[in-house]
């Protein structure tokens, strides 16, 4: 993707993230590694929201892996519907608190990981991430992302996304008389696209129910705040009362009002759908879409483009799946063995190839990855990283869900502005 190098780059970036972590709780894992440890080593529950469709391509392509490297486990999948964990979060913390963990389970890097270290709800793996080569093989900046202050480390990391992306179908841009290789500078500069193609009759842009609502609001405030911006309105710099907050808010809802009325009834998948179908011009979504195009053999260039949300170019809206291994995991062999596999160069060469996203190993050959992927690889070292807020990065779950419902609130029609932008700024306190 076209981007701006920027001097303060991904350092910057990434202590803008905040992320002042502090271990508690939880026991030492045994620390041995491999498959050979503290018991239940026949099998491994893996606890995902990919259940489906290109996200499940994704996790087969890890498990045909984990198959090779482990013949003698078996993977039990323990995936729940819905994007972005909607649905599985809810579930993982009910099955948490009763003493009922899956052997292991998908978390977001930052601030989300952080509720479940001080819940003491997961294991210490840094003995496994220095095992398994990860110390030397992922960037500096992404281990100083997943270390607390006291120097443990409590996931493995699968991937890296990015969610400051807008996906287009160009047929239907050039029927509303749009140049389908434009990208746009600001939101403002965005508009009159979005009314050509409304003049046409599709739909302008997609989007789907409260967590893509979400992620789209956080790619405005990237945009409209900028990198500095955006990073104070999680470590207090930036005032949620502000007017420049009031400003994006308001193209937030402008931006809204270009979107499909069903929406709150609508997944990722769908809203992609309508971009391959042809019934809508434009999506923000997180790079995992691009594994939904090509899983449908869409071609970049033809049959869709991308390019960051108008005025993030020098943004990287950062995102990491994890997996980790829960307190009283049931097969804590299992689960060595299931996070061997994540941080081995053919786990991550195999699974981030099918999901879009790009390894958290900087060791493996994108040779074969597309070219998207491979652009986003550039993207993640010349631009200055930003957290995701939709995807666990920037704000822990309980502050989320107070923003999700915020939104709702606001989309639906049941809050004005006023009331919605007081409610943000009450969400992250
Ligand atoms: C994110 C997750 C991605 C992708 C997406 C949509 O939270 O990190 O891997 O699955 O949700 O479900």
């Amino acid at each position: 993707m076209r981007s701006t190098r920027l001097s303060t780059g991904i350092v910057a970036g990434a202590a803008a993230l905040g992320l002042t972590l502090s271990a508690c709780g939880g026991s030492e894992s045994d620390g041995s590694g491999g498959s050979g440890g503290s018991g239940g080593a026949d099998e491994v529950e893996v606890f995902t929201w990919w259940a489906a469709g290109s996200e499940k391509v994704g996790l087969d392509a890890l498990v045909d892996v984990f198959d090779e490297q482990h013949p003698d486990i078996e993977f039990v999948n323990g995936a729940v519907a819905g994007g972005a964990g909607s649905a599985a979060k809810d579930l993982l913390q009910q099955r948490l608190q009763t003493n009922d963990p899956p052997d292991t389970f998908q978390a977001h890097a930052g601030a989300e990981l952080q509720d479940y270290i001080d819940a003491a709800q997961i294991e210490d793996v840094s003995s496994y991430f220095d095992e398994f080569g990860l110390s030397e093989a992922v960037p500096q900046d992404l281990v100083d992302l997943l270390t607390t202050d006291d120097g443990a480390i409590y996931s493995i990391p699968s991937n890296i996304h990015r969610s400051n992306v807008v996906w287009a179908n160009p047929a239907v841009l050039e029927e509303a008389g749009l140049d389908p290789t434009a990208t746009y500078a600001s939101i403002d500069e965005w508009i009159p696209a979005l009314e050509a193609v409304q003049a046409t009759g599709k739909t302008p842009l997609s989007v789907g129910q409260a967590w893509t609502q979400v992620n789209l609001l956080e790619t405005v405030l990237m945009s409209d705040l900028g990198a500095e911006g955006y990073n104070g309105l999680w470590d207090g710099t930036t005032d949620w009362s502000s007017s420049e907050v009031t400003d994006a808010l308001t193209d937030f809802q402008t931006l809204i009002g270009f979107t499909n009325s069903d929406r709150d009834g609508l997944d990722w998948p769908d809203t992609t759908q309508q971009i391959i179908d042809g019934e809508a011009a434009f999506n923000v979504m997180g790079d995992w879409a691009e594994a939904a195009f090509e899983e449908q053999d869409a071609v970049a260039g033809e049959d869709y483009v991308y390019f960051p949300v108008p005025g993030t170019d020098d943004q990287f809206g950062f995102l990491a799946d994890s997996f980790t291994l829960p307190v009283g995991a049931p097969n804590v062999g299992g689960a060595e063995a299931w996070l061997e596999t994540v941080a081995s160069p053919e786990g991550q060469a195999a699974f981030n190839s099918a999901k879009g996203s790009i390894p958290a190993r900087s060791d493996v050959d994108l040779a074969d990855f597309s070219e998207y992927q491979q652009s986003a690889a550039e993207d993640f070292t010349s631009t200055t990283i930003v957290p995701s807020l939709a995807h666990g990065a920037a704000a822990p779950v309980a502050t989320l869900n107070d923003i999700s419902d915020a939104v709702s609130k606001f989309t639906s029609g049941s809050s004005d502005l006023a009331t919605f932008q007081q409610e943000m700024a009450t969400a992250v306190g």
